[in-house]
């Protein structure tokens, strides 16, 4: 831990390891890995997290921006990398030049990628994002054609993949959306090869879709929450389970932590905390928790969280304020300033997980990890 940090990330090795092995094993031999390491490696910490999963041998990073391409490619990693977000035209000539892959799905992008990937003297790489149901990014069927012609015309660049991306997986325990979209992903690709454009890289599978459907794997997946040990959500886990699809062990791969700032006596009927939200009616002992909201501990985890401290859950007391809050202590035997407080993870017989989180504040498992402020250190476990 650096010295000015009281709250911190631990990062298990171990983990991301396991989880790269289990969904390795989950697709047949030679499909790629790509995994998606965007949004700070969903709040893990891009660099230590693309540091082990680059010397595990994923075959492909999945990315955001391109300013998180280039912080992978200044850490000396080859393994290719896709921009899956927009890259503003400006920005295009970097992309070759940092021989970064792109997802595209405008003609203005095609056009003046060329132009950047001439001046390189270099082939710009694209993914071609077709649009099969979610209405997100990605050229319609109704432009595909038009497209591919376009395309085609642009000798410095080489369709290195075409992808889409599910809208109705994790939600749902009824996919009929999802097959649909297959179909007009296989239909797209007929299109391609009828307007002869060879694409070595399909790739459609966010976690869910490569957990339950074999025949969406094609050349690639892309690994996102699985990657962290996260079930992309409940629903995702029932489905699996009604597949007979056997029992992955996604281990949760971060533990959030800090220490207690401070613990002190309080009297029967005292309020506590911010607006007076909270109130003990007997004499109590209470300990400050250095993390708050600015941290990415959500506010609405007032008067409703708990943390683990020597082993026992602390509830939350109070508001949740910008950098602390408040834990009820009473019924922890010998708790003392700096003893170390766990905020999201697995304690020895005890967790928090960020599902738990989720559902107090009404979100998803996704949310909570990212969230967590990209200042606090990621620290590599064992
Ligand atoms: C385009 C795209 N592909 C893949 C993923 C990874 O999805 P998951 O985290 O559910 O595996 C995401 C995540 O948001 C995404 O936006």
């Amino acid at each position: 831990m650096s010295s000015d940090k009281i709250s911190w990330v631990e990062i298990s090795k171990k983990a991301v390891i396991n989880n790269i092995d289990v969904m390795r094993a989950r697709v047949r031999p030679g499909v790629k890995i790509m995994a998606v390491v965007k949004a700070n490696a969903y709040g893990h910490g891009l660099s230590e997290v693309a540091s082990i999963a680059a010397a595990h041998g994923v075959d492909f990073f999945g990315v955001n921006c391109l300013d998180e391409a280039v912080r992978l490619r200044s850490m000396k990693i080859k393994t290719p990398i896709l921009v899956l977000g927009y890259t503003p035209l400006a920005n295009l000539k970097d992309a070759v030049s940092h021989d970064v892959s792109l997802v595209v799905y405008n003609a203005e992008t095609v056009s003046r990628l060329q132009e950047a990937a001439a001046k390189c003297k270099k082939n710009a790489k694209i993914h071609v994002k077709i649009e099969t149901g979610l209405n997100r990014q990605g050229v319609t069927r109704e432009n595909l054609s038009e497209f591919l012609k376009l395309v085609r015309s642009k000798k410095n660049i080489e369709v290195e993949g075409i992808s889409t991306h599910y809208a109705n997986i994790e939600d749902t325990t009824e996919h009929s959306y999802a097959r649909k979209q297959v179909e007009n992903f296989c239909e797209a690709h007929e299109m391609f090869n009828a307007a002869g454009v060879a694409v070595k890289y399909r790739h459609t599978a966010c976690t869910a879709a490569a957990i339950l459907f074999d025949n969406v794997h094609f050349e690639m997946i892309r690994l996102g929450i699985g990657l962290y040990g996260l079930w992309p959500s409940k629903e995702t886990k029932i489905s699996a389970y009604e597949r007979k699809i056997s029992e992955f062990n996604l281990m949760p791969v971060m533990k959030w932590k800090t220490i207690v700032a401070q613990v002190k006596e309080v009297e029967a009927n005292s309020c506590i905390g911010y607006g007076c939200s909270d109130f003990v009616t007997q004499a109590s002992r209470i300990a400050v928790i250095p993390a708050g909201y600015y941290d990415g501990y959500d506010r609405k985890l007032s008067n409703s969280g708990y943390v683990i401290i020597r082993g026992r859950r602390a509830p939350v007391l109070g508001r949740i304020c910008m950098n602390m809050f408040i834990v009820d202590v009473t019924n922890i035997e010998g708790v003392k300033s700096e003893d170390e407080v766990l905020l999201l993870g697995a304690s020895e017989d005890d967790a928090i997980s960020a599902e738990t989180l989720a559902s107090k504040i009404g979100t998803i498992n996704y949310e909570v990890v990212t969230r967590i402020n990209e200042s606090l250190p990621r620290i590599v476990t064992a």
